[in-house]
């Protein structure tokens, strides 16, 4: 297809740590995918990774980190542009522009910002109730600057930035996202027709053609997250891989014919479903509606799946992190590519809001 005509596609990954299989089916393993059709931007969002993280020395670590996992995966520099997002400072200056047309209203009732928020203040969220009127009481007036900063509020707007600037159309990411990506139609909706302009397409999420992903967590609820110490990361060992599987939540087992599972069980078979082949999730789920099912045989056989995903990548990440100069050329390249495009949305932006030179 020719250049000029392909999808423009944006996506980006916080370098808070290493990568887990939420973020690998969630995104990269996406990334991989989609790099041959269309015109591809993946980043590394260290500004946005800079909302949480409080240490320099592991920030600037874990963005070669990622940068090295994004590689070990997959990702060709040749095919999409792989770049650190602080190095495109035209991002940074959308961004001031940006949040004047955003509310802090709609910013408070986002739901990662509720989350980190209440987890940061270390309050549990109401289980009834009206939640919004709740989280406003609670985060006003609570010791809350020190721990909440304005850049966790505002990071919907960076997001939304991260996608407008490239005029990017789909935007491949876990379903977690969604709400984030929402907010971006939004935001790109009220700048053109504020100023009557037909400037920002609005992204929505690629469509692979089944759900929303959602990878759970080993723990029997909730997803897969850095935070929330339940991961499987691409760069566990296998010995480590395996007791942290053998080691995950299930029940006593079915008793009846067709019962329904509960949650630790139906997130093992999340996971099956993700990782293994079709055959071997039906035997699955036949031997539990049967009630023959041994938890212990599943966990084995996804184990070895899951293996078989991140064995290679595992494989290759310890040669590219050592090989700096090429890294280094990696990022220089995506970042000069990325600039290009957006310093001329930017320009446009400034014309359009009045920001003119005399
Ligand atoms: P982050 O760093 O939290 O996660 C990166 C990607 O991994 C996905 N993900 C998951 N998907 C399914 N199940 C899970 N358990 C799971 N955990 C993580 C996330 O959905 C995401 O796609 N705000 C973004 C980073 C970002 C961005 C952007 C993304 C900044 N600017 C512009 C797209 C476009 C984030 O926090 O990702």
């Amino acid at each position: 297809m020719e250049q000029s005509k392909r999808e423009i596609i944006v996506s980006g990954i916080r370098p808070t740590g290493n990568l887990h299989l939420g973020n690998y089916y969630g995104a990269l393993g996406k990334f991989v995918k989609i790099q041959d059709q269309h015109d591809c931007n993946f980043f590394i969002a260290d500004l946005h990774a800079l909302t949480t993280a409080s240490d320099p020395n592991a920030l600037h670590a874990n963005v070669k980190g990622v940068l090295a996992e994004y590689l070990a995966a997959g990702i060709d520099p040749e095919k999409a542009t792989i770049f650190v997002q602080s190095d495109v400072p035209e991002i940074s200056e959308m961004y001031l522009l940006l949040n004047m047309h955003v509310g802090i209203g709609e910013l408070m009732r986002t739901a990662a910002f509720k989350d980190k928020a209440r987890k940061a203040l270390g309050i549990t969220a109401p289980t009834s109730g009206d939640d919004d009127e709740a989280f406003e009481h609670e985060i006003i007036g609570a010791s809350t600057n020190k721990r909440v900063n304005a850049g966790l509020l505002t990071y919907p707007t960076l997001m939304a930035v991260d996608i407008l600037i490239q005029k990017a159309t789909k935007v491949p990411v876990g379903k977690d996202q969604l709400q984030h990506l929402e907010l971006t139609r939004r935001f790109a909706r009220r700048f053109n027709s504020f100023y009557g302009v037909d400037l920002f397409p609005e992204p929505s999420d690629f469509d692979f053609g089944g759900a929303p992903v959602k990878v759970p967590g080993l723990d029997g609820s909730g997803k897969m997250g850095k935070s929330e110490g339940n991961c499987i990361y691409l760069i566990d060992d296998p010995k480590v891989l395996r007791k942290k599987v053998m080691r995950a939540t299930t029940d006593e087992g079915p008793k009846v014919p067709n019962s329904p599972m509960s949650e630790p069980v139906a997130n093992l078979f999340t996971l099956l479903e993700l990782t293994s082949a079709p055959d071997v999730v039906e035997h699955f789920r036949n031997a539990y509606a049967d009630c023959s099912i041994r938890y212990g045989d599943l966990k084995k056989q996804l184990a070895e799946d899951i293996l078989a995903v991140t064995t290679p990548i595992r494989e290759r990440i310890q040669d590219i992190l050592a090989n700096e100069d090429y890294l280094r050329r990696v990022v220089r390249d995506g970042a000069e590519r990325a600039r290009a495009r957006a310093a001329a949305t930017l320009a446009e932006v400034r014309q359009i809001m009045g920001i003119r030179p005399l």
